[in-house]
């Protein structure tokens, strides 16, 4: 029991985060009225901020769980993209990955929130595949980098960073140097060689397998997958239902969610890539680190907002429930 609760020791270890970054903002108040415009809610704004979204929300839940995150992304040469890098300084993480590309907008959501309840969300944002120069300066900043660290992490969202060539360049580049690749998928970018695990969650997962599935299908979707693909593993996140681990070599094992009280789903996928990353990083085994995983993942829907978890409230969740 002592064993499995015991925390790998990650600390400082190097995770390569590459993917397509976001910056949430976030405005808040408080509705009174309708508008005499037309029939919606007059929200007379109380407060607003912004947060590191995207990949560089996995990046901020490396640093809270005490690894060194590196970023690497494409903003643009505007407002946003300005503001996205002093939150990273904020945050205590590295600039040195960001790349700015001209002609670009970086990706801004606006969320508005009254009374707890998101009331309309404004998407800022280009999706089309980033220039060929700026596609050029990635493949050699990942060649460079991604063999000094511990572990990659892919983190798509299908904003237009990734592309098939980007993807093959990374996965061989991870295989080379032997360093474990975790990647959190989008279905248009099947099938992301060279992965070490990939996780989707149900929707991603249904994508790429080409439809919806139960729970009790799992490792048969699984093995389907890992026959398709040259994957080490697949881990299936299953919101309330927790995860389904199916390694190529070795038994399937369902991992039951671990979470008291949940307040916030937002952002648990982000903490399970970058929990796994770091518990491969340290030499952890696949099924040991999904279940640190799964333990981080409970401690962050426990908190309102995208949420990060520290070392110790991760302990303490698996001193909870091993
Ligand atoms: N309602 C919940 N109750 C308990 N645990 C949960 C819940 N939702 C999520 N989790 C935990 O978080 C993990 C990831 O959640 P999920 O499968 O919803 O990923 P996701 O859809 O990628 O999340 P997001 O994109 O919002 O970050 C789950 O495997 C589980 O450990
Ligand atoms: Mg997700």
């Amino acid at each position: 029991m002592r064993e499995r609760a015991a925390l790998p020791d990650w600390t400082g270890r190097r995770v390569l985060v590459v993917g397509d970054l976001i910056l949430d903002h976030f405005v808040r108040g408080s509705v009174r009225r309708i508008s005499p415009e037309a029939p919606v809610p007059v929200v007379e704004v109380e407060d607003e901020h912004l947060a590191l979204g995207g990949a560089a929300n996995v990046a901020n839940n490396i640093k809270a769980l005490g690894g060194t995150p590196l970023l690497v992304g494409v903003v643009g040469r505007d407002r946003a993209g300005e503001d996205f890098r002093q939150l990273l300084r904020f945050a205590g993480l590295e600039t040195s990955g960001l790349l700015e590309a001209a002609g670009r907008r970086t990706s801004l959501k606006t969320r508005v929130i009254a009374h707890h309840q998101q009331v309309v969300r404004v998407d800022r944002e280009v999706r089309d595949p980033v220039g060929a120069s700026t596609a050029a300066a990635l493949r050699r900043l990942l060649a460079e980098r991604a063999a000094a660290c511990d572990a990659v992490v892919a983190s798509d969202y299908a904003k237009g960073l990734f592309s098939p060539g980007l993807l093959r360049h990374l996965g061989a580049t991870c295989a080379d140097a032997g360093v474990p690749y975790v990647v959190d998928p989008k279905p248009v970018h099947f099938p992301y060689p060279g992965a070490t695990v990939v996780t989707p969650n149900r929707g991603e997962a249904a994508g790429l397998y080409g439809r919806a599935f139960s729970t009790g299908e799992a490792e048969a979707v699984g093995r389907a997958l890992l026959q398709r693909t040259d994957w080490r593993a697949v881990l299936f996140t299953l919101g309330d239902e927790g995860m389904f681990l199916c390694p190529r070599r070795g038994k399937a094992v369902r991992i039951a969610a671990q979470v008291r009280e949940v307040f916030d789903v937002t952002g648990a996928g982000d903490t399970v890539v970058a929990a796994l990353a770091l518990g491969l990083a340290a030499g952890a085994s696949l099924e040991r680190s999904s279940r640190i995983a799964n333990a981080a993942a409970g401690v962050v829907v426990g908190k309102v907002g995208t949420a990060v978890c520290t070392p110790r409230e991760l302990a303490r969740a698996l001193r909870a429930g091993g």
